[in-house]
Parts: structure tokens; sequence; C-alpha cells
């Protein structure tokens, strides 16, 4: 039988590193993936650089280009930030959570036939260091951080990266496409941005 060895990230440069040797490959493990960045042990001290909040909305945080095969970045969500209903451009979406806790609630595509309120598939809790995963063919989602009194992080890989997503409004099901862009790349405010469209992880 053969042994698969599991590598357990140290650091998150240790991740990183593991992460674009997973990527050199064509196709995608989703396990695999979801285990190693299940594995790593979050620690605020190897992230917080990148970690840049803004009080009103939560922000996306460039980390890593993953060689152009994923993108890697850390979303800051204040008290009561949450995003769209939204979907992933036919990517993969891996979302860890680095601290504190996001409510993810599924959706199912609208159904072109019903109009009206989207059909809501299941919701759950994610917990510091647990690794979710979705695709198109899984649904769509909206991310919250529904606490009042606790900001949240989380450590998000899109591969293949993309650059817009449609989002859905919940009571008619329409959809919008919408343009993404970074608060910060590599730790550094990304200058110039004067309209920032948010919505999609
Ligand atoms: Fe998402």
């Amino acid at each position: 039988m053969e042994h698969t060895e599991v590598m357990k990230p140290q650091t998150l440069d240790d991740l990183i590193k593991i992460l674009h040797k997973i990527f050199e490959s064509d196709s995608v493990n989703v396990e695999e993936v979801q285990n190693i960045m299940e594995s790593y042990e979050s620690n605020p001290q190897e992230w917080s650089k990148f970690a840049k909040f803004d009080q009103y909305r939560y922000t996306r945080n460039l980390v890593d280009e993953g060689n152009g095969k994923f993108n890697l970045m850390i979303l800051c969500w204040g008290e009561g930030h949450g995003s769209s209903i939204h979907d992933h451009t036919d990517s993969h979406c891996f979302m860890k959570l680095l601290q504190g806790q996001l409510k993810e609630t599924l959706f199912e595509w609208p159904d072109r036939n019903s109009h009206g309120h989207m059909v809501q598939k299941s919701q759950r809790v994610l917990q510091e260091n647990q690794c979710a995963y979705i695709n198109d063919s899984i649904g769509l989602h909206r991310v919250e951080n529904v606490s009042h009194t606790e900001v949240a992080a989380s450590l998000h890989l899109y591969s293949p990266p993309f650059q817009q997503c449609q989002t859905f409004d919940q009571r008619t099901g329409h959809k919008n496409t919408v343009k993404m862009t970074f608060w910060s790349k590599y730790g550094e405010r990304t200058p110039f941005v004067s309209i920032i469209i948010y919505g999609c992880l």
C-alpha cells in the first residue's frame, strides 16, 4: 500500500513553500491542500504583518501569488463584518481560520424558474485552524463574523487565481459581476484604490 506522508508546516513561510510544491502539479488534490492548510497552527506573529483591518468592511490582503497557480490572502473581519452571497469563478477556494470564528452559509445556485428567495443548504461556524473548501459545483456561500466583540482573520487560497466573481441578492437571486481588489499586498497598503467594491471573497 502506498504511504502518503503528511507534511506538517511549522510556520506560515513553511506552509507557503509546501503549497508552491503541491501546485507544481496541474491537478489539485483538494483533500491534500485542505489537510496541509488545517495542520498549520495559526501563529499571529507570523501573519499579523499582512492583517490590515478596516473599520467599515472586511479587507482582502495578498500574501503570495503562488507562481501564478494560486493566490494566497488574508481576510480581516471586524466585528459584524460579512460578505455577499457569491460564487468562485470556477476556481477552488480554501478558507482557513487564523483567528476568531466565521459563520459560513451555503446556498443553492438560483433556479432560472424560481423567482425570489435563494435556497439555503446549510450553515456552520468555522473554528480557529479549521479549513473549509468550496467550489461552484458545491454551491454559493456567504461568510460572516457574527461576533460583536471579537475580530476574525482567515487565510484563503484560490486556484486558479481570479479577479472577478458574481454576487447574488438573497431575496431575488439576481446577480452582479464584481471586480475584486486588494486592500494591501505583501504587507503594504495598496495605493490609489479609490473605489473598492466588496462582495466576493
Ligand atoms: Fe468565498
